[in-house]
């Protein structure tokens, strides 16, 4: 039985075996846990030969591309392009309010600008005389995601299309690196601390790939995303201030695609509802709605207080107290 610091090192020099002493790397990284330790890894053990892209869909959270780019380089010292293709993502999600057609729009996108990109990092590579080309591509995947799509190849797989770059490494003739194939999510995380991961990112919730656009319920708009944004700040902004950001497993702020009344001022208004959801889980399988308890129960109103003070539209505010199952932890 390893230890992480073991293990970091076996897999370093594992890695380094594998791609050879020219050997280039490519892999997209989302600002999340896995694939910020995945690349932390990469980049220990080949440095510049490892190439990080991330794809800015326009789904991101409040200054989020912002953000991983300054940790990703400034902190971690890693290789990483951002690629800002919103407008094609939200061109492409114009009037699709369906969410198995917005999840398959955002994956066939992801792959098409992510391919683009690749073959830009490629054209540069190829002019360094100390670097081969790019061979192989690198996967933050987890052993539960492992055992997942060797167990569920019924139709449970389409209870929703999960939004990975399954369909790469054929499509782009690469072989695929996996260094967190054999661990779960604590140990993912006990490995960040050990590469220097900053404390904030490697606790940070999941966030899913295809992004705000399966928390906007209904058509995804510039506006929508603004407003979805606006509040899931305060959310989560909220949870870190009273020390609740790390005893919720995941917490969000969804925008339904309905109006309800309210009494802003002296005037009613028909605006629009937010649905917090916070959840506690080990495995993401099965999950109950946090309890914020007795020093905490004015927590939720305090959120409702400020949203519906300072996002524009929003005169609602609901906790989603449904258990997964029957539910699951996004809303779609
Ligand atoms: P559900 O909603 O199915 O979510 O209960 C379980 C966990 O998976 C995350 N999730 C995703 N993650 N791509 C991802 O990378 C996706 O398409 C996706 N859909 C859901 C969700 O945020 C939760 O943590």
């Amino acid at each position: 039985h390893w230890t992480m610091q073991e293990f970091k090192g076996k897999e370093i020099a594992r890695i380094r075996s594998l791609v050879g002493e020219k050997g280039q790397v490519i892999g997209a990284v989302s600002g999340g846990v896995d694939s910020t330790v995945a690349a932390k890894l990469m980049n220990e053990a080949i440095g510049g030969r490892f190439h990080a892209v991330l794809v800015d869909n326009g789904l991101l959270r409040q200054d989020e591309a912002k953000i991983v780019h300054k940790t990703l380089t400034k902190h971690l010292g890693i290789q990483l392009t951002v690629v800002d293709a919103s407008q094609r993502f939200l061109g492409e999600l114009k009037g699709i309010t369906d969410p198995e057609q917005k999840r398959k729009i955002i994956g066939r996108n992801f792959i098409e600008v992510f391919q683009e990109e690749a073959h830009k990092v490629e054209a540069a590579a190829a002019n360094s005389p100390n670097a081969g080309d790019i061979e192989w591509l690198l996967q933050g995947t987890l052993y539960p995601d492992v055992i997942e799509s060797l167990s569920f190849k019924g139709p449970s797989q389409t209870i929703k299309s999960h939004h990975n770059v399954g369909g790469l490494p054929a499509a782009m003739r690469l072989k695929l690196i996996e260094p967190l194939r054999e661990l779960f999510k604590d140990e993912v995380r006990i490995l960040g601390t050990k590469l220097d991961i900053p404390e904030d990112l490697v606790w940070r919730h999941p966030f899913p790939g295809p992004g705000l656009a399966i928390r906007v319920l209904g058509e995804v708009t510039e506006s929508q995303l603004r407003i979805a944004r606006q509040a899931d700040k305060i959310f989560i902004d909220e949870l870190i201030a009273n020390d609740l950001y790390r005893k919720t497993s995941q917490a969000f702020a969804a925008l339904l695609p309905v109006r309800a009344v309210g009494v802003m001022g002296d005037k009613r208004e028909h605006g629009q509802i937010i649905s917090l959801r916070a959840v506690e889980t080990t495995d993401f399988m099965t999950a109950v709605r946090t309890h914020f308890d007795i020093e905490n129960r004015t927590f939720l109103d305090r959120v409702s207080s400020r949203i519906t003070n300072e996002v524009e539209g929003i005169t609602r505010v609901l906790y989603d107290i449904t258990s997964k199952p029957p539910g699951t932890i996004e809303m779609e």
